[in-house]
């Protein structure tokens, strides 16, 4: 398996119930390294741009006004096949139908507020990793 970065995003809920500690040292546990990291409250300009292709979405709005409502844990994980295994750590989108022992299964409440973001693929974590970081913010490979 390839050596793979990924974007991972501790959401307002999770950050507000004091449970990065908790979700890092799962991402340590399953050999994901934190490689940049930034703790951050985004402006609705930020969140709008991080999920515009979900615009047309009829919870965007939602999604917009949760992502902002409070600070939110941004990190880059390194590791094999780290977009695949961070998704597998975070459980269903619905925490409702997410494995147990998953972080949304363990730490989210509802679809709306469900703990993490995870990229979705190898394309579309290097778009989100230059969203959020510059070249300098992150350790050299
Ligand atoms: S995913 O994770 O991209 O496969 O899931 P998807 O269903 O495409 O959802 C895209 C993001 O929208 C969030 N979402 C919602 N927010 C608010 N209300 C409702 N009903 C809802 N449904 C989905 C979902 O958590 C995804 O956010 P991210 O940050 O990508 O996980």
């Amino acid at each position: 398996m390839a050596l793979e970065r990924t974007i991972s995003i501790i959401k307002p809920d999770a950050v507000a119930k004091n449970v990065i500690g908790e979700i890092y040292s799962r991402f340590e546990k399953a050999g994901l390294k934190v490689v940049a990291a930034k703790m951050k409250h985004l402006s609705r300009k930020e969140a709008e741009g991080f999920y515009a292709v979900h615009r047309e979405r009829p919870f965007f709005n939602a999604l917009v006004e949760f992502m902002t409502s409070g600070p939110v844990m941004i990190q880059v994980l390194e590791g094999e096949g780290a977009v695949l295994k961070n998704r597998e750590l975070m459980g269903a989108t619905n925490p409702k139908d997410a494995a147990p022992g998953t972080i949304r299964a363990d730490f989210a409440e509802s679809i709306d507020a469900n703990a993490v973001h995870g990229s979705d693929s190898l394309e579309n974590a290097a778009i989100e990793i230059a969203y959020f970081f510059s070249t300098t913010e992150l350790c050299p490979r």
